[in-house]
């Protein structure tokens, strides 16, 4: 846990000059904090309150109004996140963590087991700033590395059991680039796996019509998004044993808390709906 209290004072704050895809941590980090504070808490992440407090940043202008509703669909991806973590340590205790693009991700606070290794990379800009304001504890280390740098697995122990997360990340790189990221991380770590989310054609069209509206939205782009198509080919590539969809955690609210999560299980219809929030997906690779 950090021990340094909230501090809001103008003075003391902490700038950001992120712009681009490192921007965008930006909105998740404020909806888990938006996520914690709300009247029914979705999320325990005292950690992310307190680094929006400390950053200089208009967070308020990032939800549009509805914050709520953002901090419900992204705690039900965070949680999703988090639970394969914590299935993994509570399989490999001890395990490595290796959080791709993990921005001010606050997950080591709220999955640490007290025994976890855990290896945060991301672009040097994102990580001047987590630097600053989320400093490495002894099992943490913190590499300035593009996620497709075939560089950082040699950072991280071949034989350690390791579990690779990227969240909010791989829409962002070319599919052809994305491919290449899993062959070579099947390549280093066989028998370990990843974790990452993907938009669906829902989310992608809905944030198409949405930005078409605003001016004050960082300029990344989602590249792709989950079809079938897009699973058969991460699915065959070299080195991966399977590729899965894990059960979404639920939400709070009528919808996300009960209508959706039961209009999934039947057995037809359920199939066709579509994601309003993103898929989350384990590759195996093969051992
Ligand atoms: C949407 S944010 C997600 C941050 C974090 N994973 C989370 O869920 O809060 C995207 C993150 O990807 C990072 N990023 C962008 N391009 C990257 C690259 N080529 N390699 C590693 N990280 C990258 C950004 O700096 C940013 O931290």
């Amino acid at each position: 846990m950090l021990t340094r209290m909230p501090d809001d004072s103008e003075a003391s704050r902490v700038p950001v000059e992120l712009t681009g895809v490192p921007e965008t941590l930006l909105w998740n980090l404020y909806h888990r904090a938006v996520a914690t504070r709300g009247p029914k808490p979705l999320l325990q992440d005292p950690e992310a309150v307190e680094v929006v407090g400390r950053l200089d940043h208009r967070f308020d202008a990032l939800d549009g109004g509805d914050a709520q509703r953002s901090a419900e669909w992204h705690a039900m991806r965070v949680r999703t996140f988090d639970a394969e973590v914590r299935r993994f340590l509570d399989a490999r205790p001890g395990g490595t963590v290796v959080a791709l693009g993990e921005g001010l991700e606050t997950q080591f606070h709220r999955v640490d087991d007290g025994r976890v290794r855990w290896v945060s990379i991301d672009l040097p800009e994102t990580i001047a700033l987590r630097r600053r304001v989320l400093p490495e504890g002894p099992r943490q280390r913190t590499l300035e590395f593009s996620a497709t740098d075939p560089e950082w697995p040699r950072h991280v122990g071949a034989t350690d059991p390791v579990l690779i997360t990227a969240q909010g990340l791989l829409m962002y790189f070319p599919l052809d680039e994305v491919a290449s990221l899993i062959e070579r991380c099947a390549h280093r770590f066989p028998g370990q796996a990843l974790v990452f989310d993907a938009t669906s054609g829902w989310m992608r069209a809905a944030r198409a019509r949405n930005d078409a509206q605003r001016t004050d939205r960082s300029s990344a782009e989602w590249l792709w998004s989950n079809n079938a198509a897009v699973r058969s080919r991460l699915a065959a590539l070299p080195g991966v044993a399977a590729l899965r969809r894990l059960p979404t955690a639920y939400g709070r609210s009528p919808l996300f808390g009960r209508a959706f999560p039961t209009l999934r299980r039947l057995p037809v219809l359920g199939k066709r709906l579509p994601d309003f929030h993103a898929p989350v997906f384990r590759l195996d690779f093969t051992g």
